[in-house]
């Protein structure tokens, strides 16, 4: 809860952040996990160009919620494919997994506090979404859940709306 009542205060100071340095770190923290999950964690591909104006244990939560999510929820062993992508002036951190998925009328649902889709899982206290949730909100970026192109598991994609680059298209 720690990083929810920190993105509440208004006193928040941004430094531009390398997204990929953050992402990359998430990856070496989760590895055991998705070891132990017997499951294959990846990268797409990550753009090394992309920083983003924001406390950098936010993005460090919000990038942790979101990949853990996709390791945990696997019901067997499965692959989750991690991207940052660049789009125009935006970017995107796209986590891809064939789990479960969630269905589409729980998407919002999920969003919420303590909301969980498999209530008996002890694991898990049903707020990771919620975190990254209002974190996005309070630094100027969007979370959309949907179906990934083939048609199995959950693509997460985190859009950041005012992003630089060191680097032009
Ligand atoms: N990648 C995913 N695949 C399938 N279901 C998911 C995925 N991510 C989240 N969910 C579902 O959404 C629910 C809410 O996720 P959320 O991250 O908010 O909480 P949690 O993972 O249960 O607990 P916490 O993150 O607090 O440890 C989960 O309990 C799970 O049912
Ligand atoms: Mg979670």
């Amino acid at each position: 809860m720690a990083a929810l009542e920190r993105t509440q205060q208004n006193h928040v100071v941004t430094h531009p952040c390398v997204l990929a340095d953050i992402v990359k770190q998430v990856l070496e923290e989760l590895a055991p996990l998705a070891q132990h999950k017997n499951s294959d964690l990846g990268i797409d591909n990550l753009d090394e160009t992309v920083l983003i104006s924001a406390p950098v244990y936010l993005l460090h939560e919000l990038v942790l919620n979101l990949v853990e999510n996709a390791i945990q929820h696997m019901t067997k062993s499965g692959v989750v494919t991690i991207s940052i992508l660049r789009e125009k002036n935006n970017c995107i951190f796209r986590v891809v997994d064939n789990g479960p998925g969630i269905p589409e009328s729980e998407r919002k649902n999920v969003l919420q506090r303590f909301y969980r889709l498999d209530a008996s899982q002890s694991t898990s206290s049903g707020l990771g979404l919620s975190i990254a949730n209002e974190i996005a909100l309070s630094i100027n970026a969007q979370l959309v859940l949907t179906t990934p192109l083939s048609g199995q598991g959950l693509q997460v994609d985190m859009r950041f709306i005012s992003t630089i680059f060191t680097r032009p298209l």
